[in-house]
């Protein structure tokens, strides 16, 4: 009765582990920021609806927005509305572009450990997913050999994240160089999910914007103002490509949601310091939380430079599974760092969008945790 292509996907791995939750936990699992979104765009909502922003609006988004997205990346890129398409948060992005792309066979590389979407997607268009590695020990960003050793004449695109999720990762101008070359050699189109692009503590942002011919930029208002929930996205390509990807992000989805847009283009305007805000606060956490990882027995941690997400490596004799397991048992929500990938396998993903003290109470659990399997 279901499709193959139904069939081939699973549920993501980190919700199995939420749904074991029960009453009052510390929430170190979650992939969203712990704010909300900043007042004027809260405010900016009631303002649509009550302005008659109800009804349905353009299919590639406002103009208004397109232009204002445009004009924010113009320093890296040359870029117009054109070039800009309004989709439901990066999510939809991801698929409309995966539709629009790729062929029965067509070879996507993808990360392992990374986000959830990008196998599922890929196989959902009827692609071959083939994962390369990003291993702490290359501070989690990909060798030239392994990605040159997966590619064939059937590998279509190159799917890049950085930041990144789960492991807090960013590239430095060498490696966007570095995978720049191998793209532009092989004729691959570089997808590159950005949606951390804010959220870079000790170094200012690196991006495929203007590097690329053939790039696909998604970014998303999910992590920049904190609006995951409003479901708001967008992406970034040659005019081209936009085109095509507007045709199955019409029959998806007809258009944005007409108030979200006008409340993300306020917060594109004015909330520039909320965005700031969050930074600080997140970078305070992470300097936190790698401080106490370092004094515990049995983990190695890594000092992510960007997104809000550490991913310790576990050097205990014991799967990483059942210490999230144990974590869940004694109040504290963390995510198996398999749940990415068989690459991250050993590792734990704990998300530092939390507070200070949720923080130290934390990690005070995960070593007494550990205690257990010591
Ligand atoms: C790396 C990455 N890409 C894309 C997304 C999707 O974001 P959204 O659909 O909320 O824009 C997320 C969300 O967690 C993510 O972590």
């Amino acid at each position: 009765m279901f499709s193959r292509r139904v069939l081939g996907i699973e549920m993501s791995g980190i919700r199995k582990i939420f749904d074991m939750a029960q009453g009052e936990v510390i929430n170190l699992g979650l992939g969203e920021p712990d704010f909300h979104p900043p007042p004027e765009a809260k405010e900016a909502i009631y303002e649509a609806v009550k302005k008659g922003y109800n009804k349905y609006g353009p299919s590639r988004g406002f103009p208004e927005l397109r232009e204002a997205i445009a004009e924010k990346y113009s320093k890296y890129a040359d870029i117009t509305a054109e070039n800009v398409l309004i989709t439901v948060g990066g999510t939809e992005a991801f698929l409309a572009v995966m539709l629009s792309l790729i062929d029965p066979g067509d070879e996507v590389l993808y990360p392992n450990p990374g986000f959830v979407l990008y196998r599922p997607h890929t196989i959902i268009a009827e692609g071959k997913p083939v994962d390369y590695p990003i291993l702490q020990e290359n501070e989690f960003v990909p060798t030239q050999e392994d990605l040159q050793k997966r590619i064939t004449k059937r590998t279509k695109a190159i799917i890049v994240n950085y930041p990144n999720n789960p492991t807090g990762g960013v590239l430095r101008e060498e490696d966007i160089k570095m995978i720049v070359d191998i793209a532009e050699e092989n004729d691959l189109i570089i997808i590159s999910d950005e949606v951390y692009f804010h959220l870079v503590y000790d170094s200012p942002p690196q991006t495929f914007l203007g590097k690329y011919d053939k790039l696909i930029f998604i970014n998303s208002f999910s992590k920049e103002f904190a609006m995951t929930g409003w479901r708001l996205g967008y992406i970034i390509a040659p005019k081209d490509i936009i085109e095509q990807v507007s045709k199955i992000h019409y029959y998806m989805v007809a258009c944005p949601q007409s108030p979200i847009e006008y409340a993300a283009l306020i917060a594109l305007q004015k909330s520039g310091y909320y965005r700031e805000m969050m930074r600080e606060r997140f970078k305070k956490r992470r300097d936190l939380m790698y401080q106490l990882l370092s004094k515990i027995d049995g983990v190695q941690p890594n000092l992510p430079k960007g997104a809000f997400y550490m991913f310790p490596k576990i050097t205990l004799d014991a799967d990483p599974m059942d210490i999230v397991k144990e974590m869940v048992k004694n109040g504290v929500l963390c995510t198996p760092g398999e749940a990415f990938g068989s690459a991250g396998k050993k590792h734990i993903r704990f998300s530092y969008a939390a507070s200070e003290e949720d923080i130290k109470k934390a990690m005070e659990i995960f070593n007494a945790v550990l205690e257990k399997f010591r």
